[in-house]
């Protein structure tokens, strides 16, 4: 490639220039990459009802990452809706201070953002800067061999359950699209969700309630299609 056409060639995809990639009011854009969920997870102390009571400094939650498939609508030049969307997330749960796997959680965190572009109507890159409401349903929740054994020998319990309560919360996320072409473009965006809920540990001897604040971090990392 002669040296002045891969410069220019480089700018371009730089700058986004000649690249008729310019959201408009009507435009749907249906972003598909890589998703991960990464919890700033704060949780309760969980309270073994033993006597005295096993204090146990709570849990800890991994990292998933899934198929995040995210339209959005430009309602006008400048504002779009979008939903997060992607394949259920699972994710490993430790018990703090005991190095026990608890078990493993699902979830799904649909997520709808009122958007704006500041550059909307202009072609190049596309920032964008969005607060939306999130419903995290939370489900499938499976308790490790591993607790159930330490339940067992503790309080004598014969079986344990997990469940968590869904979580309604607020999220804020920003974005941009880099155009690679008249309708494509690389994406990069992420999200902050406030996801609270209360996991119960059931057991037949007994229950035990904690408060985690999961409100993770939410990265996705693909390609932006307009049509
Ligand atoms: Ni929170």
């Amino acid at each position: 490639m002669h040296k002045m056409t891969g410069l220019a060639l480089g700018i371009a995809l730089l700058s986004g220039t000649g690249m008729a990639q310019a959201y408009e009011a009507g435009d749907w854009i249906l972003r598909v990459g890589a998703a991960t969920v990464a919890p700033d997870e704060d949780s309760q102390a969980v309270r073994i009802p033993t006597a005295p009571p096993t204090v146990l400094p709570g849990v800890g939650i991994d990292n998933d990452t899934q198929l995040g498939i995210i339209p959005a609508y430009m309602v006008t030049d400048n504002l779009g809706f979008e939903l997060l969307a992607a394949t259920p997330f699972t994710h490993d749960v430790d018990v703090l201070g005991a190095g026990l796997p608890a078990g493993e959680v699902t979830h799904l965190p649909p997520t709808l953002s009122l958007q704006w572009y500041p550059r909307g109507g202009q072609k190049g890159w596309q920032p964008y800067f969005g607060l939306g409401v999130n419903y995290t349903f939370i489900y499938d929740e499976e308790v490790s061999g591993e607790l159930e054994g330490a339940l067992g020998s503790l309080i004598d319990a014969s079986s344990a359950e997990l469940s968590l309560d869904d979580s309604f919360g607020l999220s804020a996320q920003l974005g941009v699209d880099i155009p690679i072409g008249e309708r494509w473009a690389l994406n990069l965006g992420v999200w902050y969700i406030d996801i609270d809920s209360e996991a119960t540990i059931r057991t037949d001897v007994g229950n035990v309630k904690f408060d985690v604040s999961i409100d993770p971090w939410v990265y996705n990392a693909g390609i932006a299609w307009r049509f």
